[in-house]
């Protein structure tokens, strides 16, 4: 018998030994701005990616009736993005984590009020999550949680939404994607309830905190205060896929993993690197470069 239990502790030891030497980081990718990136399901084929992030759901809040945007992919007005339920349960399947950006560079959104913050967390979780209703654009799939992408529009109100999306439980995973100067002018308030599991910063076009012409000073002094400052789950490094996917930022491959990751893997908080975006990242193939040492 006790030879038996120390042969399952060896074994248990033995299996966490393994996991801890591959619980690097991952590649959170967002999908859903260009219809020449391919399907959710290729993206999740790849097996590069740890999460894949669904962009955007630009119009909300206000009253507004709340609209999708997925390029050129499918139109929710008819309907035709249901049709990615089937690639969102096969991402799921692979252990990916999915969730829906809301926000992004172009459309409509603020939160007029708590209350409002509350009628947009009952829409998302009808919608996408694991609530009911007659209309959800992307079918039954539920999503693994919510990104915060704000760009524009009013700062406030976030935190009650990331609050009241909460309150649905643990496993609705929420997002944020910052700009990295500290404090981001629209999320800072939602980030100080430290509900959010996974913070992808945004360390491009955002020269005082950005890579720049070889220098990475101005880089890892920002992440050292995300990571020492700002109480979330895991942080990630958000990256430009190429360089035409952003106006600045953009680290080349080699310099990425020989300079930078080695330096910020050393905070617990590291969660990896993430990506904008699927398209460029098929293009340039970074990920394929970076993905050995994330
Ligand atoms: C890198 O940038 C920092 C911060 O702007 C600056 O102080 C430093 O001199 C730069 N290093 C080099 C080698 O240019």
């Amino acid at each position: 018998m006790a030879k038996n239990s120390h042969a399952l502790f060896s074994a248990l030891f033995f299996v966490l030994l393994i996991g801890a030497s591959h619980a690097g980081g991952g590649i959170a990718i967002y999908w859903g701005q260009n219809g020449n990136e391919g399907t959710l399901s290729e993206a999740c084929a790849t097996g590069k990616y740890s999460h894949v992030i669904i962009a955007f759901l630009n119009k909300f809040g206000n009253g507004q009736t709340p609209e999708m945007n997925l390029a050129g992919h499918c139109n929710p007005a008819t309907n035709s993005c249901t049709k990615f339920s089937a690639d969102i349960k096969d991402c799921q399947r692979r252990g990916i984590k999915v969730l829906l950006s809301i926000g992004g560079g172009i459309g409509s959104y603020s939160l007029s009020s708590p209350k409002d913050a509350r009628t947009v967390a009952t829409f998302l979780w009808n919608t996408f999550l694991g609530g009911k209703s007659t209309s959800r654009p992307l079918g039954d799939a539920v999503l693994d949680g919510i990104d915060f992408d704000i760009e524009l529009g009013s700062t406030q109100n976030w935190e009650h939404l990331a609050r009241f999306l909460k309150g649905y439980g643990k496993r609705v995973y929420l997002g944020a994607a910052p700009q990295c100067p500290i404090p981001d002018k629209f999320l800072g308030t939602a980030l100080e309830t430290g509900l959010f599991d996974f913070v992808w910063v945004q360390f491009y076009n955002n020269p005082p905190c950005q890579y720049a012409n070889g220098n990475i000073t101005n880089l890892v002094n920002s992440w050292n205060r995300w990571t020492s400052s700002v109480h979330a789950g895991k942080i990630f490094l958000g990256l430009p896929a190429a360089p035409a996917a952003a106006g600045s930022g953009y680290i080349p491959a080699d310099v990425l993993s020989s300079q930078i990751l080695p330096v910020i893997k050393k905070s617990t908080k590291y969660g990896g690197v993430m990506l904008w975006s699927r398209f460029y990242d098929g293009q340039n193939g970074y990920s394929d470069s970076i993905i050995s040492s994330v």
